[in-house]
């Protein structure tokens, strides 16, 4: 039997200077194969509004698609550290991302919520905390700000937004966030918020110096309808089968291999 996959694990990883793989999963079936497969992490991520129910972004989602896909997820794997996402505005406000987080573990059974923002979500990130609930901090590119960003880019490019973001990291891990995503920002910065934060970092479009890499599983497998994100890498091809193209993620990112110069973003 496999031990359970625990935030300590992950500590004692980034300690060791070893890799974790994280993958995004919607389902039972394909939580089951990510377990068997060796991910560490799934996220629940709020992605499932355009990969399972065909949305153009992520606003949509709600808490409580959100609970009933942890739930299935849950049922497919026991082991794996299961994060999941608190969806647009779910965490509004302190008191009601507190209820809502206790919704995602209680119902949906996740052991962490990730939640989107740098400083505004600072007093809510210090209340989940305090009251049991592991919050993993998510930087960079934020999604569920498309209708104010206007698109889909690199953030943090220049020197003010940079400082801005290695500040929000470090205030973020002192409010208590036990982890740290980071989405589509440029590798020199992934690499100095990786150096300076002694929870583990996981990225995403954000180069390989970092404790972990994530993709959304269906970009992973080449199966998310239109255009691929340059950061992610098309898996099942060469592979033959889903079980061998999620174990060569795994592998890859292990070895520090994903990744690799194509996809990282100066
Ligand atoms: O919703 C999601 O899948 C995410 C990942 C892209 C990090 O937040």
């Amino acid at each position: 039997m496999t031990s359970a996959i625990t935030l300590s694990t992950l500590r004692a990883m980034k300690k060791r200077g070893e890799k974790f793989a994280t993958l995004t999963a919607y389902d039972a079936s394909f939580a089951a194969i990510l377990e068997a497969s060796g991910v560490e992490v799934i996220l629940v991520g709020d992605s499932l509004g355009m990969v399972i129910q065909g949305h153009s972004t992520t606003v949509p989602v709600t808490i409580d698609e959100t609970i009933y896909h942890t739930r299935c997820v849950r049922q497919g794997s026991a082991n794996t550290l299961l994060i999941a996402d608190m969806p647009f505005m779910s965490d509004a406000t302190p008191e009601l991302a507190l209820a809502n987080a206790a919704r995602l573990m209680k119902e949906g059974g996740a052991q962490v919520v990730k939640l989107e923002g740098g400083m505004v979500i600072v007093d809510t990130v210090r209340l989940l905390s305090e009251r049991g609930i592991p919050v993993c901090g998510h930087l960079g590119l934020l999604p569920q700000s498309i209708n104010k960003l206007g698109s889909y880019r690199v953030q943090g490019r220049d020197e003010a937004s940079a400082q801005r973001l290695l500040e929000e990291a470090k205030i973020l891990e002192a409010a208590g966030a036990e982890l740290l995503l980071l989405e589509c920002v440029p590798a020199a910065l992934m690499k100095a918020v990786s150096e300076q934060s002694k929870v583990p970092v996981i990225g995403i479009g954000a180069g390989a110096d970092c404790d972990s890499q994530v993709l959304v599983l269906y970009d992973l497998l080449g199966i998310t309808p239109g255009k691929r994100p340059r950061f992610s890498k098309n898996f099942l091809e060469g592979c033959g089968s889903v079980e061998a193209a999620i174990a060569e993620y795994v592998r890859q990112v292990k070895a520090g291999e994903f990744p690799a110069a194509e996809q990282i973003i100066a």
